[in-house]
């Protein structure tokens, strides 16, 4: 009997270009052209139905006048959307328009289009490139940056996903003006969650301007697409792949995922991280690592930012627990939480761990007492 050692190293270098500002389709094309996707001529423009009106269809034109081949596939806004069935319409309907292995998917909206958008890309013909037109405060803050692509399931979010990378992102400021006012709310959810975990200076800084960045003013607003891009990306370059420090980035998100499935989405992700976040203050305190007034902090800035900070009455709290088991975190059986340290930090727990065990009946006294 013979064996084959199939030698398959890799030197990979996915390293990529976030691009902020205001109105950046033009830019866009320009890189295109200058060649951002090597000598790819043909797009498939993914999007929802609403961004499709506001954006989408302009982005189409401005694509085809640029001499490129290009087709929009979109699907009804919102998470319910994030299935399997809507990404394999999208496949059909992108195969059926003739897109092959020579396309580029171009993402264009919130975080819903560029999750799945990524994940579809990255099966498509067993993988073609894909570029973020971020669109919503929420994609900009997290969803189209890191690389995290994925669809949802009935059992829970995000279960069903891959590591795919895009070529560019380009964060269109301008567009927050035509975001309604909750989903201004939601993006900050994330926004605030980032200060929480990673930079006090943010955090403060959404304390003293949350009137600005609720009114759209552009300055805030730069400010915080920069900042959370920063916070993110010192977290996602040291672990892509979330082998331990990444996992930070779901502080509040163990209690929050699952409050947003028992929903039934009906609240909106960074509502339901919002309350998450809440839980997490309140454990984290009760566990030592935060005060009283540290988390009083994080209550307020969420309800500055018009967010939840409080278990609607509909949800059913021995449901949610259930729900908590769902979570990627859980390692054999158990709950894990990412904990939060003052304001601006994490608690780590050993050499690569950044969630700690928790009782069940500890997180269930916490979402009792909410
Ligand atoms: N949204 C969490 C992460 O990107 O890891």
């Amino acid at each position: 009997m013979r064996t084959f050692q199939v030698e398959l190293k890799r030197v990979v270098d996915d390293s990529y270009e976030i691009e902020i500002g205001f109105e950046l389709m033009d830019k866009l094309i320009e890189d295109l052209k200058a060649g951002l996707v090597g000598s790819i001529r043909r797009f498939a423009v993914v999007t929802d139905s609403i961004v499709k009106e506001l954006y989408g269809d302009v982005l189409l034109r401005k694509l085809r006048e640029a001499g490129f081949a290009a087709d929009l596939f979109f699907f009804p806004e919102g998470e319910k959307s994030k299935t399997r069935r809507v990404k394999e319409q999208v496949e059909d309907e992108m195969l059926a328009a003739g897109c092959r292995r020579d396309c580029c998917v171009i993402a264009i909206g919130g975080g819903v289009v560029t999750d799945l958008a990524g994940f579809v890309a990255g099966t498509f013909g067993r993988g073609v490139p894909f570029i973020n037109y971020a669109t919503t405060l929420l994609a900009a803050a997290d969803a189209s940056v890191g690389g995290k692509t994925a669809v949802d399931t009935p059992l829970a979010t995000n279960l069903i996903g891959m590591f795919n990378q895009p070529k560019k992102v380009y964060l269109d400021i301008a567009t927050w003006n035509t975001l309604p006012p909750r989903q201004i709310s939601s993006g900050l959810a994330e926004t605030i969650k980032h200060g929480c975990l990673g930079d006090e200076e943010l955090f403060v800084f959404l304390e003293h301007h949350m009137d600005e960045i609720l009114r759209v003013e552009p300055a805030a607003c730069a400010y915080i697409a920069e900042a959370n891009c920063r916070v993110k990306y010192q977290v996602v370059m040291k672990d892509e792949k979330e082998t331990g420090l990444r996992e930070i980035l779901n502080l509040g998100h163990t209690v929050g995922r699952a409050i947003e499935t028992v929903s039934d989405y009906r609240l909106l992700h960074g509502e339901a991280v919002s309350i998450g976040m809440v839980a997490a203050a309140k454990l984290s305190c009760k566990l030592g690592y935060m005060t009283e007034t540290e988390a009083a902090r994080v209550k307020n800035l969420l309800a500055e930012a018009k967010l939840p900070t409080a278990i609607p009455d509909y949800i059913d709290r021995e449901e949610l627990v259930r729900k908590l088991y769902t979570d990627k975190k859980v390692r054999d059986g158990r709950l894990r939480f990412v904990l939060q340290q003052g304001i601006g930090h994490v608690v780590r727990f050993g050499e690569n761990s950044y969630a700690a065990p928790i009782a069940e009946d500890a997180a269930r006294e916490i979402i009792m007492e909410m």
